[in-house]
C-alpha cells in the first residue's frame, strides 16, 4: 500500500476533472479540485468526501496560479498535476473567426495549461528532490481536424507541444510529463444532449471503429494509470483514448 498523494485538478468541479477525481479517490489518493467556479468545486469536493477539497482558482491568472502554489506548499505539497481546465467556447471556419476569439481560447487551453505547469514544476523543485508527474488533457482533434473546431484544436495541438517541452526539461527532476487526448466523451451534458438511438448519437459513433463514445471513467482510468508508478518509464506521450478513431 503506498502513501497517500495529493492530485491538484484544475477545472475538477464538473465533467471529466469531476470523474478523474472521483478515480484518483477510489485509488486512495487525496485531491484538490481547482476551479474558476469555486462554488461549484466545493459543492463537488463535498460530494467526494474528506479527502477532497476545494480551491477557487483561474488558471488564466498567473498571480493567483503562484499565490495557490504557495499556499498548497504550506500545506503538505502536491505529487501530481492534472491540466484538465480547458474551454470549447469558440467555433468557426478559418475565413470567418475573429482574432479576439480565438486568443480567448488560446488563453485558456495554452498559458493557463502554462502557467499552471510552471508553478508546479517551480514548487516540485523547490522540495529539492524534484519528483511528480503532470498529466495534461488533450484532444484528439489537435491531430484530426473537424471543419469549424480549428481554434479549440490547434489550442489542443499546443497543449502536446507543451507537453512534451516540459517533458524534456523536466526528466533531470525526474518529473514526468504526459497527456490524455480524448475523442468525444460522454460527459453529463453531451448525454443530455446525445441520448442513446438518437440520430445525432448515431451519427457521433459512426467515425469511431469501437463503435460509441469515450465514457467518463475510460479518461479517468488512463490519467491515474499515467500518473502512476507503473507509468514510471513513460514520459512526453499523449495517448489517444479515442475509440480508434484516429485510425480512419
Ligand atoms: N468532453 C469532451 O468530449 C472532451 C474531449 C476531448 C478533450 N476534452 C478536454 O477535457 C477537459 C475537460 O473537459 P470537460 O468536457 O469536462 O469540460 P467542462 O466544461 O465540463 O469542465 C471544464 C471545467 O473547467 C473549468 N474551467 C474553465 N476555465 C477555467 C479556468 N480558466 N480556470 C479554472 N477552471 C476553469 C470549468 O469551470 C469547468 O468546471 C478539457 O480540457 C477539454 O478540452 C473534452
Amino acid at each position: 500500500m503506498t502513501a497517500p498523494r495529493t492530485i491538484l485538478i484544475t477545472g475538477g468541479a464538473g465533467g471529466i476533472g469531476l470523474g478523474i477525481a472521483r478515480a484518483f479517490v477510489a485509488a486512495g489518493d487525496r485531491v484538490v479540485l481547482a476551479d474558476r467556479d469555486g462554488t461549484a468545486a466545493q459543492a463537488a469536493a463535498a460530494g467526494l468526501g474528506s479527502t477532497a477539497r476545494a480551491l477557487a482558482l483561474d488558471i488564466t491568472d498567473e498571480t493567483a496560479v503562484a499565490t495557490a502554489f504557495d499556499a498548497l506548499a504550506a500545506d503538505g505539497g502536491v505529487d501530481v498535476l492534472v491540466n484538465n481546465a480547458g474551454i470549447l467556447s469558440v467555433h468557426g471556419a478559418v475565413v470567418d473567426l475573429d482574432a479576439s476569439a480565438y486568443r480567448s481560447i488560446l488563453d485558456v487551453n495554452v498559458v493557463g495549461t502554462f502557467a499552471v505547469t510552471q508553478a508546479f514544476a517551480r514548487h516540485r523543485i523547490a522540495l529539492g528532490n524534484g519528483g511528480g508527474t503532470i498529466v495534461n488533457l488533450s484532444s484528439i482533434g489537435g491531430r484530426q481536424p473537424t471543419p469549424g473546431m480549428g481554434a479549440y484544436e490547434s489550442s489542443k495541438a499546443a497543449v502536446d507541444s507543451i507537453t512534451r517541452w516540459a517533458a524534456i526539461e523536466l526528466a533531470q527532476h525526474g518529473i514526468r510529463v504526459n497527456a490524455v487526448a480524448p475523442g468525444p466523451v460522454l460527459t453529463p451534458m453531451l448525454q443530455a444532449g446525445l441520448p442513446e438511438g438518437s440520430d445525432a448519437r448515431t451519427a457521433w459513433s459512426s467515425r469511431i471503429p469501437l463503435g460509441d463514445l469515450a465514457e467518463v471513467d475510460d479518461i479517468a482510468h488512463a490519467v491515474v494509470f499515467l500518473a502512476g508508478a507503473g507509468a514510471r518509464h513513460i514520459t512526453g506521450v499523449s495517448l489517444a483514448v479515442d475509440g480508434g478513431q484516429l485510425l480512419t
